[in-house]
């Protein structure tokens, strides 16, 4: 391939390769065990896998309503009335989404406009500020202070302005497993009464809470839901990161803006997956399982590092552990878990990467989404440190 004589303005100038792909290519390159991705190393169930191939075969081939199927819609419309008390109507009112990355996107490209001030959280998930860029918008973070990692409010009350257009939140919490109570809620609640302020709600990890805490969604507060569009992740909730497959729910107006985007964005979502979801939705009991399975794997994790050097913060939810690794050496995070893969073979992420000014507190995130296998090698291999 020739190279391109074409002059090119980079719409996505500070972008570069994530830390997510770096980290994986070392842990690759190294033979290191990987717990620096956030998806599991084990597979879905196998009757959902099932599901998927007998929908194919069945013939749930072709191209699903725009909005998504309406048999997993309803379901969807189900699951959010009978957790969330929430009442949302599957024509109008859902849509099933490329997976959260691309709800998050096309609610930000459907109602963000240029000069508007989005508000997200810091440390953030690595999307939310190029989705906002791309629209001219102008990412402003409000800080979660270690080791808690809880909202600051009087900073979130400062931040906003009349040109305050969303705000992004994200509970459970990646990186921090933080998570929000229903104190958290009511405040916000109280911020955002009477502005014109859109909440985008990243709930992707609303199944893993732990230690009997509640999930608090937006969906569970009307005053937060009606200006509010939710986003979850069949990825995370069956174990099928590579589906690529999520929804959205908004209130009507929102959602009718939100199809505009999604229409002549990706127009529709891969159908056999559908129809598998939608059956396998059906089924009672996946949700309590799921967080007893990711609270048994946390509780191993920090059981095998309580007493080693590292310095284990607060985990209520998602399958991420942060620790602090001061005791252990004066290096930057990155060429912590640099060297932590190259000497030792376990790769983590550096939190500096979740910071959009690089903040570096000697803070790294291991992803415990794993085998009981391949956590036992890795802790092994980290207690030796
Ligand atoms: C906070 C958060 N939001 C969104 C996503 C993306 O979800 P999906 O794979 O469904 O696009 C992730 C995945 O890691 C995430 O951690």
């Amino acid at each position: 391939m020739p190279s391109t004589p074409l002059s090119i303005t980079s719409r996505l100038p500070q972008v570069g390769t994530t830390i997510f792909t770096v980290m994986s290519a070392l842990a690759q390159q190294h033979g290191a065990i990987n717990l620096s991705q956030g998806f599991p190393d084990f597979d879905a169930p196998a009757e959902l896998l099932a599901l998927l191939g007998e929908a194919a075969r069945e013939g749930h081939n072709q191209y699903a309503p725009m909005t998504g199927l309406p048999v997993l819609r309803e379901a969807i419309a189900q699951k959010v009335q009978a957790l969330y008390g929430a009442d949302y109507d599957a024509g109008e009112e859902i849509t099933v989404t490329a997976g959260a990355t691309q709800a998050l996107f096309t609610a930000i490209a459907a109602l963000v406009h240029p000069g508007d001030e989005v508000i997200a959280f810091a440390p953030v998930y690595d999307s939310y500020g190029p989705s906002v860029a791309l629209q001219g918008g102008r990412m402003v973070y409000a800080d979660l202070p270690a080791p808690s990692y809880r909202p600051d409010w009087a900073q979130v009350a400062r931040l906003i302005t009349p040109r305050t257009r969303m705000i992004i939140l994200n509970s459970p919490h990646n990186p921090t497993g933080a998570v929000w109570t229903a104190d958290d809620m009511a405040t916000l609640a109280a911020l955002v009464k009477d502005t014109n302020i859109v909440l985008l709600s990243d709930e992707v990890y609303e199944h893993m809470v732990f230690d009997g805490l509640r999930h608090e969604s937006v969906l569970r507060y009307p005053a937060l839901a009606e200006r509010a569009v939710v986003v979850s992740s069949f990825g995370k909730t069956y174990h099928i990161t590579g589906w690529k497959i999520g929804y959205a729910l908004a209130p009507k107006a929102l959602m009718a803006e939100f199809r505009k985007v999604h229409q002549f964005n990706v127009f529709t979502v891969h159908t056999p997956s559908q129809v598998a979801l939608a059956r396998f939705m059906a089924k009672p009991g996946w949700y309590e399982q799921l967080r007893a399975l990711y609270q048994g794997k946390r509780d191993i994790f920090r059981q095998a590092l309580a007493s080693s050097p590292f310095e284990l913060l607060p985990c209520q939810g998602t399958y991420f552990q942060c620790v602090r690794y001061v005791a252990l050496s004066d290096e930057g995070d990155q060429a912590f878990v640099e060297r932590l893969t190259r000497e030792h073979g376990v790769a983590a992420i550096p939190l500096s990467a979740f910071y959009p000014d690089g903040r570096d507190e000697g803070v790294i995130r291991f992803c415990f989404a794993k085998s009981a296998t391949t956590l036992e090698q890795a802790l092994e291999r980290l207690r030796r440190l």
